[in-house]
This record gives C-alpha cells, structure tokens and sequence, in this order.
C-alpha cells in the first residue's frame, strides 16, 4: 500500500481554498502519479468559518495553528497565510519540528529568504515555493532544476498579474485605470492590500526570487528600483500603440559587464516583442543562458486554481522525498560562482517615450531639444498631437539610449521652463529581447 503523506494547509484564502479543494478532488489521481497518497490532514484559518462551498470532511478544520504544527504525523505544512508575521513564525516553527514546508509566499521569502533557507537547512527539511512566482507557471523548477548548468544573462518578466490585466484592459477595453483594478479584485488576481500589485512591490519581491535562483544573488528588495503602474495613462497608452508599442509592467534582471541591474517599471516594448503579446492576467518569464539561448515561459500568472497547481506540484516532490526518506534533494537555491555588483539605477541606460505638455508656439521644441542635447541625449523620433486644449499640446518624442541620471536631470529642467504646462511623462523602453 501506498505511503501516507500528511499535509496541513495554514490559511483558506483565495489560494488555500484552491488548494484544498484541489487536494480533496485529485487525492486518487495524485496517488497514481506520485506513488504516495498526499492526504489533507488539517486546515486552519483564523476565521473560524470555512468557505461552505469547500465542503471540508468534519474534523479537518480549526482555528488553532498548534494542532498543525504540534501535530507529530503531520508531515509537510503549507503555509498560504501571506504576508511576513505571522507566517514566518508558522514557517519556522514546522521546520524546527522537523517538517518540510510548502509556501507561496512571495514577501516572505524575498524579505525573509536568507533566515528561512538557513532553517531549512539546519533542520535537515525541505523548502519549495513553484507559486511564489509567476502563478502556475513553473518557473523556479526551471531556474533551480532545468536550467541548473547555464550561466543566466537575462531574465525580463511579467509577473504581476493585476498589473498586466489593467493595462491590457485600460488599451483594449478603454477602461479606466479603476474600473480595471476592480475587475482584477473581482476576479481574485489582486493582492488583499492591492496597491502591492500596481506600485510594482509584488513584482519586486517576484524579482528578488527569480535574481536569487537566476543569478545566485542576494539582492534585498529595497535596493530594486520599483514604480508602479498608477501613473499610467489612457493618453499615453494610445500614444505608444500609434508609435507600435505597447506598455508593459516589467521586471528585469540583467547583466550588464560585471554589474546586475535590478528594476521594476512599465515599459514601452514594440508590438514585435517576445513579451508583447503576454495580455490579459498571463505572466512570462523570459530567461536566457549560456547554453539554452532564450527561453520563455508563459501562462496565467494569478488566480486560484494556476496557483493551486503550483502548490500540488512542489507538495507532490515534497511527497516523493518523504516516500524515498530522503530531503534537501533540491537545496532552495544554488550560490553563483560569479558575483555581480549592482548597478546603481542612475547608470542604467534605456531608450525612452517622453510626453511633454507645452504650449504650442514657436521654438518651444527646440528648447526642450536643446536642453535634451546638454544632457547628451539624443532624439530618435518626435511627435506633435493636435490641439486637445486652447494653445496646449502634448508633444512625444522617443530617444536613443540615454542614462537615467541624465534623463533625471533634463526633465527637471525642463518641468521648470515657463512653457512646459504639466510634469511631463517619461517611460522607459525595453529593447528586444532584453538587450
Ligand atoms: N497579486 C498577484 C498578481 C497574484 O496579480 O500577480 C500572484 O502572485
């Protein structure tokens, strides 16, 4: 008879219930596969009433973590609470009992990561967490396991989900930026404090995972430059689609001579773009490694049931070690060889989308240009749209690769100058295939 491997589920929110439900439907299937049979011992939630649609066995639920983690024949504990406190302490208390933990979460590891996986080690457990990133897309198996003997130059991702889904809905659908929000809500693709998803800090945390096990560093989160997607507009949207981009919430790690640059920002990409086409609430992940070249991983980044399958996935490999007696097969990351000192983000280089507000007149574009010039930077492309407001227009231009510092400095000038009549809107752009 097949081994029994018992699971308790801490937390039954969106993706708890998900992987609850889908633990009780797919116990037969499982067991098939797996060759042990995962068995749903315990839930608990701090709201002592379940979701009735969940149809929980009797007994299963409680309010009282200790009858999870002071639970001897309780095996492995999936911790889906989010957020850092509590669930650190859940965490770390499984693991000085000795069980292996399952995680989703993103803030926690990213935050958290080197205290978790210095615990991991000491208690001899192991440490998965597939829906951290990139929801049922099982990227950190392919960064920790698949693409184990590459040496990584590039990972540009979409990773938040909500982000991804307003801005395709704000081009597509014309909503606003709140009207799409609220649909991400409804949908259950947001976080519960949703301006973790559009100030670009979920993404951020995604990145710190991704750059750990990509690049084997350790970069803490506060150090990633993050902006959000709150200061995109309609206006600006439209405007890059008439150039033939689109504008995507990114996240980038990439090496650049001996140097890592780390960001999160919406950025301008050409509709011939790899991650072009990733709408709607999809992710991708776009890696590429000395020996593979360019890979990309795609499929619905947020959401109960991708989640879910990346939960059942790392607790399916946690069932196979305990069924074996064996853990840590799959230390939680790899140290690089290579060590990579950060770019500071004033010495980024990107091309960028400018819309200056002016008033139209003679000579107001060769202001700005000359002021862009000081700066060193160079002009690709100008666009002057017609009238909107008495004696107002906008004017976009696109320049050549210009240095943030640089940019920083010439738009401060410029948004001093008499005849430029709002702050004016810089996005960046990311060059194809992450070049
Ligand atoms: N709020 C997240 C997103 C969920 O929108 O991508 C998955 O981490």
């Amino acid at each position: 008879m097949a081994q029994r491997i018992n699971i308790g589920l801490i937390g039954l929110g969106t993706v708890g219930t998900g992987v609850a439900r889908a633990l009780l439907e797919k116990a037969h299937a499982l067991e098939q596969r797996i060759g042990a049979r995962v068995v749903l011992k315990r839930v608990c939630d701090r709201n002592p009433r379940p979701p009735r649609h969940l149809r929980l066995p009797a007994g299963l639920f409680t309010t009282d973590i200790r009858k999870i983690l002071r639970d001897p024949e309780i095996q492995v504990v999936v911790e889906l609470v989010g957020g850092v406190q509590p669930a650190k302490g859940f965490v770390i208390e499984a693991m000085r009992r000795g069980k292996h933990v399952v995680t989703a979460n993103k803030a926690l590891l990213a935050e958290e990561g080197k205290e978790l996986f210095t615990a991991a080690d000491r208690y001899g457990v192991d440490l998965y967490f597939e829906a951290s990133v990139g929801g049922g897309i099982p990227i950190i198996k392919a960064l920790r396991e698949g693409l184990i003997a590459n040496e990584l130059n590039t990972i540009i991702g979409i990773v938040n989900g909500t982000s991804n889904y307003i801005l395709t809905q704000m081009r597509d659908e014309r909503l606003s930026f709140h009207e799409a929000l609220l649909e991400a809500k409804h949908h259950g693709y947001a976080e519960r404090n949703p301006s973790l998803d559009i100030e670009g800090h979920d993404a951020a945390h995604k990145l710190a995972i991704l750059t750990l096990l990509g690049f084997g560093a350790r970069v803490h989160v506060e150090d990633i430059h993050t902006e959000g997607i709150s200061r995109i507009s309609q206006a600006d949207i439209q405007y890059a689609g008439e150039m033939g981009y689109c504008i995507k919430p990114l996240a980038v790690a990439k090496q650049v001579g001996h140097e890592l640059e780390v960001r999160v920002h919406p950025a301008l990409l050409s509709t011939s773009h790899l991650l072009a086409n990733v709408n709607g609430v999809y992710n991708a992940v776009y890696v590429h490694g000395d020996l593979v070249g360019a890979q990309l991983f795609y499929g619905r980044g947020a959401g109960q049931n991708p989640a879910a399958s990346s939960v059942l996935s790392d607790i399916a490999d946690v069932a196979r070690n305990v069924a074996l007696g064996i853990a840590k097969r799959v230390p939680a990351y790899c140290p690089a060889p290579r060590r990579l000192r950060l770019r500071r983000m004033d010495r980024v280089e990107t091309r960028y989308y400018m819309r200056f507000t002016v008033i139209d007149k003679p000579g107001v574009l060769a202001k700005i240009a000359g002021v862009l010039g000081r700066f060193r930077i160079s002009i690709a492309s100008v666009h002057q749209k017609e009238r909107k407001t008495a004696r107002i227009v906008p004017v976009v231009m696109m320049t050549h690769e210009a240095r943030e510092a640089d940019v920083r400095r010439a738009l401060s000038v410029i948004d001093g100058m008499g005849v430029v009549k709002s702050k004016t809107v810089a996005i960046r752009t990311e060059a194809p295939r992450g070049k």
